[in-house]
């Protein structure tokens, strides 16, 4: 199957909300919002994550269209802002019937948005943050080069389970640790 990997547009803030609202229905741990709490957003909050997710210089999310023309995948890029020089991985889904290493489509979104962080932005470190019990993703963030940093956050949808943060060592080969 072809895909086309880009960024969103800033008027595709209706496809942006529909992939959204999928993601969270179909996995409901995996990302620090509800399915509800999305759902209840009005029309303005998605235009104006369109808009950022489009045009920002600092945050961009990067969609996978099937020749059908539906979007079937995501992948985000945006600074940490508690942690300076730091960016991280965000919002990453495929739509099931999509997954999997043969079609390589998580591969490909998570490697635009970690090329897009380093050419357009000064940030020093990548990381990403994915639940504890997430193995499937666990898995893959492992096996395209993310590793453990030892540092865990509480979830915040269920403080008594983990986020586990991993580290892209290969985001800058030169800098210093
Ligand atoms: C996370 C996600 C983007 C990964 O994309 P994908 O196409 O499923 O990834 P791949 O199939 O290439 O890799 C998944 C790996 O997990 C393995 N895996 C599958 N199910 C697993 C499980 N239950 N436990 C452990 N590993 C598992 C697969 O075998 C594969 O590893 P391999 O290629 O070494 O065999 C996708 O699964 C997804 O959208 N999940 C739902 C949303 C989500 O969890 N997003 C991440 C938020 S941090």
């Amino acid at each position: 199957m072809t895909y086309a990997v880009r960024r969103i547009e800033p008027g595709e803030w209706r496809q942006l909300r529909a992939l959204r609202l999928e993601a969270l229905q179909d996995s409901p741990t995996a990302f620090g919002t509800t399915p509800a709490d999305a759902a209840a957003l009005a029309d303005e909050i998605w235009q104006q994550q369109a808009e950022q997710a489009a045009s920002s210089p600092t945050t961009a999310t990067f969609i996978a269209v099937a020749a059908d023309g539906r979007w079937v995948g995501m992948a985000g890029s945006a600074p940490v802002e508690v942690v300076p020089s730091t960016f991280c991985i965000q919002g990453v889904y495929v739509t099931p019937a999509h997954r999997g290493r043969a079609a390589g489509l998580a591969a490909r979104l998570v490697g635009v948005a970690i090329a897009w962080a380093r050419d357009t932005t000064d940030a020093s470190w990548l990381t990403l943050g994915v639940h504890e019990d997430n193995e499937r993703a666990q898995a893959f963030y492992r096996r395209i080069g993310f590793t453990e940093t030892g540092k865990v956050v509480p979830c915040r949808l269920n403080p008594a389970r983990n986020i586990t943060i991993l580290g892209y060592e290969k985001f800058r080969p030169t800098t210093a640790r």
